[in-house]
């Protein structure tokens, strides 16, 4: 009997030295909470959360922004984004994932697999796929069985691979020997349709084989050290190599002793030592945000922390390993490299404004990296995989992100960002259309809306995916009041009152004598001739209409930067509150009306403030979290997005969220009692809620550094080195707190761009 590794090219991209280890007895292992610490926070995540109804978490272990993600993949082809489904059987075990992502998945399939076997030539080729007797998932570290081989597999994970062999080009197993095996893999497609790229692998074996081979589709060549793809007929399954290791008399025991000596004694490479890397790197990451004093024996901390998490498990830091360029900085070192940004569309609400406060050094790299792509392919990306960028879901949202580090003052220091350059980058996406490049970078159909104000609705073809006129004009119109906001910190005039006046386009979709459900206005599809689509049905989300995943109804709220003209336009505050109600009134919160489920309605909660009904906000947010988020595998409402879902959590959590784009957070309702953000080595932001409990979620009055807070909201410059948001909490509306025109006639409610 052999145990047998089998290396399958086919889909398979990378393979580091194996990092998998094969204990073919059965372990009692000891739960995380029983090894960790008291205060280890790491013990909160449940890296399940999220892996089913839609979820599409990536379960298996990773380092935060880690490029490596080891983990397997299953047979089961609904929801498997991430590689990992509930049900179905085993394919293989892939180095590189995903996390939380929709539509068409990337990476995944991928193989590695080891399976007992007689010989070489008894491996059922055609199917060697096996149900799971058990799985298990920590930080860091995942442990499930191979019913059909009684195999027991612990996965753990490095940030990447360690070893590369020299460039082949070919998609080539490049040598087999017993102990190592080299090639080369090309990948392309998936949900980007990115373009090609390579990835070179070598699997060493420290513990000689006593068999091994090449193969392709069930035809095993033995002894075999080279196949290319090209030697076989074009769309072949799979072409892989094999290894077996003898097993002794003692088929469990030696069967250990040879995958041990296999795979633990590569160089440099010890399982145990590799996890508790994996899990303190984890550690040190989460525990940037210390929570305290939530709801007695809820579950409350456990999503806190789950959801934190999974806002690290992408983008993928690949500084080092970029295959198509490489920068340096001034001091002459490398510029960080960002991939998986799956998409900004999805982070740019909440994820991003997050790291601003916990990560931000990271997202320092990040804005750097979108940067450093800008100079070598001409625009930012939206979203991009493999290098290689996805399609653009509506506005050019890395405006969003170069403009809220810049407003928050981050990358000042040491001069980490060039902001010449970065203006630079936002003027590109402004005013140059990208044409065919249109669909991935750039802003579509640029030329219409600087032209008429608008992208108007086709009456010549059909709209399609990334056809959207009506959320494509809307975001363009927010993108531009953050260039607004970035011109304007930097003393171009011009520039400022030339953004700020095309931040109003969205108005010129704005038709305002429909009437539906009370509700009157609405953002409309509109023709090239100025005429409106008034027979559209505000409630459509069926096939490709003008608005990208979402309904009129509700992308005639998203409008970030405006809300005060919203307001106005939409008939005043008693009308704009009856609409409110209106759109939160279901509380599946699935509704056409409102669908938490997705980025597009995420600051809908929090409109309310603008009309000095901060409580409101506040009592439904809590609703929301309360209904829609909990600590089983479906507990998220919705795609995690690379993690927005999560921190759209971890901000309602905390009591605060931001309006991305710019350098304001709005308070809401803090759900633990105390909230210790550590901005930096030197600078904590803390949020502590006195008598918050499920009954006591309105706010009473609030303190900043010691000092009476009227406003609803505050900006980053006020906690930026540091600072306390103290907020008194009762089950009662406060009739003095958060009400519109408060003394000195200073208002209450978050700015607008009308304020300006
Ligand atoms: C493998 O399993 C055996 C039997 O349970 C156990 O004694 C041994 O410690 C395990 N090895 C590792 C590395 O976990
Ligand atoms: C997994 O399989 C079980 C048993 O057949 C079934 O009840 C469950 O709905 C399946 N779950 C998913 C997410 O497909
Ligand atoms: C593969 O083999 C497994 C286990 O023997 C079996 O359950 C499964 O149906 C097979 N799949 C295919 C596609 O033949
Ligand atoms: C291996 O087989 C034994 C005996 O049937 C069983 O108890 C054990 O759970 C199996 N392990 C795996 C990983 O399937
Ligand atoms: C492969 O090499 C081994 C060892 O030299 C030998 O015993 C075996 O017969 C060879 N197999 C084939 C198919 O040539
Ligand atoms: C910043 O970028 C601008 C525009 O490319 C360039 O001219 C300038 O030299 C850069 N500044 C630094 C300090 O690198
Ligand atoms: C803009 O002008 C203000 C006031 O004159 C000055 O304090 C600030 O440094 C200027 N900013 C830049 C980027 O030049
Ligand atoms: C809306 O109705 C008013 C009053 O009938 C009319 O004056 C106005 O032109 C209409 N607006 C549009 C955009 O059709
Ligand atoms: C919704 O929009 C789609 C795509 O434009 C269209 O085919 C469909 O008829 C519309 N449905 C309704 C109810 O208006
Ligand atoms: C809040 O939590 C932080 C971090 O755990 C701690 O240092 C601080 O003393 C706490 N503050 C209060 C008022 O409990
Ligand atoms: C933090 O404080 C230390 C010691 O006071 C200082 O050396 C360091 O520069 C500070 N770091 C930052 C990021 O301010
Ligand atoms: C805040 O409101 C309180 C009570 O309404 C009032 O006494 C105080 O002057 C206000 N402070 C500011 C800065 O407006």
């Amino acid at each position: 009997m052999s145990l047998i590794f089998l290396i399958l090219l086919i889909f398979n991209i990378l393979i580091e030295p194996c990092k998998l280890k094969v204990n073919a007895t059965e372990l009692s292992y000891r739960k995380i909470n029983e090894r960790a610490e008291i205060d280890k926070v790491t013990k909160f995540v449940d890296p399940l959360i999220g892996t089913q109804n839609e979820g599409h978490v990536f379960p298996n272990p990773c380092l935060p922004y880690g490029v490596v993600k080891v983990g397997f993949d299953t047979d089961d082809i609904k929801d498997n984004h991430a590689g990992y489904t509930v049900n179905g059987s085993i394919t293989g075990i892939s180095h590189l994932h995903v996390s939380g992502t929709g539509g068409e998945p990337k990476y995944g399939v991928i193989s590695q697999f080891p399976l007992t076997s007689t010989s070489l030539y008894t491996i059922p080729l055609h199917n060697y796929t096996s149900l799971r007797s058990f799985e298990h998932f920590e930080v860091g570290y995942s442990k499930f069985g191979l019913k059909r081989y009684n195999v027991t597999i612990e996965l753990t994970a490095a940030r990447r691979t360690g070893v590369h062999s020299s460039r082949y080009r070919g998609g080539s197993i490049y040598s087999v020997s017993p102990s190592q095996i080299t090639g080369v893999g090309h990948y392309s497609g998936g949900w980007n349709e990115g373009s090609k790229y390579t990835v070179y692998f070598c699997s060493q074996f420290n513990k000689n084989a006593s068999s091994f081979g090449t193969f392709w589709k069930s035809f095993i060549n033995e002894n075999a050290t080279f196949l290319s793809s090209f030697d076989i007929p074009f769309d072949t399954p799979a072409i892989g190599a094999v290894l077996g290791f003898d097993f002794d008399s003692n088929m469990d025991e030696s069967g250990y002793q040879a995958c041990k000596s296999a795979q633990e004694e590569v160089p440099n490479f010890d399982f145990e030592k590799t996890r508790e890397l994996a899990v303190n790197a984890w550690e040190t990451e989460l525990s940037k945000i210390r929570v305290d004093g939530g709801e007695v024996g809820s579950d409350l901390k456990t999503i806190f922390y789950s959801s934190l998490y999974r806002t690290m498990i992408i983008p993928s830091d690949r500084t080092g390993e970029n295959s198509k360029w490489s920068s340096y900085d001034n001091e002459g070192k490398l510029v960080p490299n960002y991939d998986d940004l799956y998409t900004l569309w999805d982070t740019f609400r909440t994820t991003i404004p997050l790291f601003t406060l916990f990560q931000q050094s990271r997202v320092i790299d990040i804005t750097r990296s979108l940067i450093d792509i800008y100079q070598h392919e001409g625009y930012m990306p939206d979203g991009r995989s493999g290098m290689s960028n996805g399609i653009t879901q509506g506005g050019s949202n890395a405006d969003m992100v170069v403009a809220e580090v810049f407003l928050k003052n981050l990358g000042d220091n040491n001069n980490a960002i060039n902001w010449t350059l970065a203006y630079e980058a936002l003027l590109k996406d402004a005013e140059h259309d990208p044409w065919e490049r249109g669909i991935f970078e750039g802003r579509m159909f640029l030329p219409y809306y600087k032209l008429l104000g608008y992208i108007p609705f086709p009456t010549y073809k059909t709209l399609s995916y990334a056809y959207v006129p009506c959320s494509k004009t809307i975001e363009y119109s927010t993108n531009d009041w953050s260039i607004a906001l970035v011109a304007k910190k930097l003393n171009k005039t011009d520039d400022y009152i030339k953004y700020h006046s095309r931040a109003k386009n969205w108005e010129n979709l704005w038709y305002p004598n429909m009437t539906v459900k009370g509700a009157k206005g609405f953002i409309l599809p509109r023709f090239i001739n100025g005429s409106f689509d008034t027979s559209w049905n505000v409630f459509n989300t069926t096939g490709y209409t003008p608005y990208y995943e979402g309904s009129a109804w509700e992308y005639s709220l998203d409008i970030l930067h405006d809300v005060k003209r919203l307001i106005y336009l939409a008939g005043g505050p008693q009308a704009f509150e009856r609409r409110l109600d209106k759109t939160f009134k279901d509380k599946t919160y699935l509704t056409p009306y409102f669908y938490i489920g997705n980025e597009p309605d995420f600051f809908h909660p929090c409109l309310y403030h603008f009309i000095g009904k901060q409580w409101k906000s506040a009592k439904l947010i809590r609703d929301i979290l309360k209904r829609k988020y909990g600590k089983e595998p479906g507990g998220i409402p919705g795609n995690d997005d690379s993690g927005a879902m999560g921190s759209w959590f971890v901000f309602h959590a905390m009591g605060i969220y931001p309006m991305a784009g710019q350098d304001i957070y709005l308070i809401n309702s803090p759900h633990f009692s105390n909230v210790t953000i550590y901005l930096s080595p030197n600078a904590t932001f803390t949020i502590l809620a006195k008598n918050q409990s499920t009954e006591n979620i309105y706010v009473q009055s609030v303190k900043i550094n010691g000092v009476n807070w009227n406003k609803t909201w505050f900006r980053h410059q006020d906690i930026k080195n540091g600072g306390i948001l103290e907020v008194e909490m009762g089950d009662e509306v406060s009739t003095t707190w958060g009400v519109i025109n408060g003394v000195n006639g200073e208002s209450v409610v978050p700015p607008s761009m009308s304020d300006y």
